[in-house]
């Protein structure tokens, strides 16, 4: 377990092209795997999240190889994934496990999925359910936490509303309704992030969707492609952010995904106060993509609630952390899903500021950060609990603090950024 020092002060400034949004990452590879044919994913993530997508592909059967951020993939086709020999290891990845939880069951053999401590303490009923009343049979442990062993094979079409708005509980049941035998629907209350819509039709399934309604045909023909993953915004938002509370900063990021169910939070950030802007955007393989530039700006703050808490679930924990450097500070709201991600995340980034010696209040659904009035942060030993996007948060509050704060476990920031501290030093000018 490495421990980081982080030296305050200075400000960022530059160009950076980031590694491929590990989102998106997981469902090109997921979905070259089930085509017939080569697929080629270029700038696929270089997170560990996304290694392990391709090492449970793998033992399903998938040839893969991957070299200089470009993965390629020899399809197997719908019905050409193997019986693994092995339990398949998600490692710390909830996207994996829940995504290929839909893709084994449609198998008619039986998988197992397990995880490590973290993801074996989440929660899987949320895709054991609806799995179940398409006809597999799963058995998992106390509570439906993993491990999770899956037997697959003719699934019933269904029509089902998620209790709580996830976009990965959604894709599996796409992903297993490619095999069911019908018209599989699936309603949202809330829109979540649609990556796995638009790649499927990329790939040649048939998938309508309309205002929270998606419905996908099954046995379609898949067909492998070229593809290249845009930059991951969700790791741009901490170079984003320390720009936004370091004085002279200013930072240009190029082919940034920009899908509008992920890029809300550059509007909420602009409706501080934010000085960003994007010169430019274009459609590529069926998403947004653009540059985001970035100028250091005072922030007021604000309230996130509602249905912008599943539009920016992942890059609350920066938001928080943004709040010592706000006027007003930041509240956050009907964001329970926080305490059931890598760690809770309410906890452990409240724990992780309050050590830095912010005023923090925590609900059982968010928590409120004091802005400028309660003063500033100092420098303090932190834990993100293994946590990357804490890690991560943490790490830029520490940047506007005072004196030095020593992070553990620092290496966990590799789960979705693994460039993260190089890029940083990078844009500070300390380059080693
Ligand atoms: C993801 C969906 C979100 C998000 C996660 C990635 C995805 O999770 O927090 O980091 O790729 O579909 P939920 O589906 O649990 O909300």
């Amino acid at each position: 377990m490495s421990k980081k020092t982080i030296t305050p002060g200075g400000g960022v400034e530059g160009v950076v092209e980031l590694p491929g949004d590990k989102s998106i990452s997981h469902r090109y590879a997921i979905l070259s795997a089930l085509a017939e044919g080569q697929s080629e994913i270029a700038n696929y993530a270089s997170a560990a999240d996304c290694r392990s997508t391709l090492e449970c592909l793998r033992q399903l059967g998938v040839p893969i190889e991957y070299k200089d951020r470009t993965v390629r993939i020899a399809g197997a086709g719908l019905g050409g994934l193997k019986q693994a020999r092995r339990a398949l290891d998600a490692e710390n990845s909830g996207s994996t496990m829940r995504m290929l939880a839909g893709v084994v069951a449609g198998q008619s053999f039986s998988t197992t999925l397990t995880g490590d401590e973290s993801l074996r303490r989440r929660p899987m009923k949320r895709v054991a359910e609806p799995l179940r009343q398409m006809g597999a049979t799963i058995r998992a442990a106390d509570g439906d936490r993993a491990p999770i062993e899956i037997q697959g094979g003719n699934l019933r079409a269904i029509d089902y509303t998620p209790p709580i708005p996830s976009a990965q509980v959604k894709s599996a049941i796409l992903l297993a309704g490619l095999y069911a035998d019908g018209v599989t629907t699936v309603h949202e209350s809330v829109c979540t992030r649609d990556h796995t819509e638009l790649a499927l039709r990329g790939f040649g399934a048939k998938v309508e969707g309309q205002r929270g309604i998606i419905r996908i045909h099954p046995r379609p023909k898949l067909t492998g492609r070229r593809l290249s993953v845009p930059g991951d915004l969700s790791s741009a938002i901490f170079l984003i952010a320390a720009a936004l509370i370091l004085s002279d900063s200013s930072v240009m990021i190029h082919n940034v995904g920009l899908n509008p169910t992920r890029a809300r939070v550059l509007d909420f950030l602009i409706s501080i106060g934010a000085k960003i802007h994007v010169p430019s955007l274009q459609s590529r393989d069926g998403e947004l993509v653009g540059d985001v530039a970035v100028q250091h700006a005072p922030l007021l703050g604000g309230n996130v609630s509602g249905a912008q808490v599943a539009e920016m679930i992942d890059e609350l924990p920066m938001l928080a952390a943004l709040g010592p450097f706000t006027e007003q500070g930041i509240e956050i709201h009907d964001a329970q899903e926080l305490r059931v991600k890598e760690s809770d995340r309410i906890a452990t980034l409240a724990a992780g500021l309050r050590q830095m010696g912010a005023k923090v209040e925590e609900f059982p659904d968010g928590m409120r950060v004091e802005g400028k009035s309660a003063g500033k942060l100092r420098g303090a030993k932190v834990d993100p609990q293994g946590d990357h996007r804490i890690a991560m948060a943490l790490s830029v509050a520490a940047l506007g603090a005072e004196g030095e704060t020593v992070l553990r476990d620092a290496d966990c920031v590799g789960v979705s950024f693994p460039e993260f501290f190089t890029i940083l030093d990078r844009l500070r000018g300390q380059e080693k």
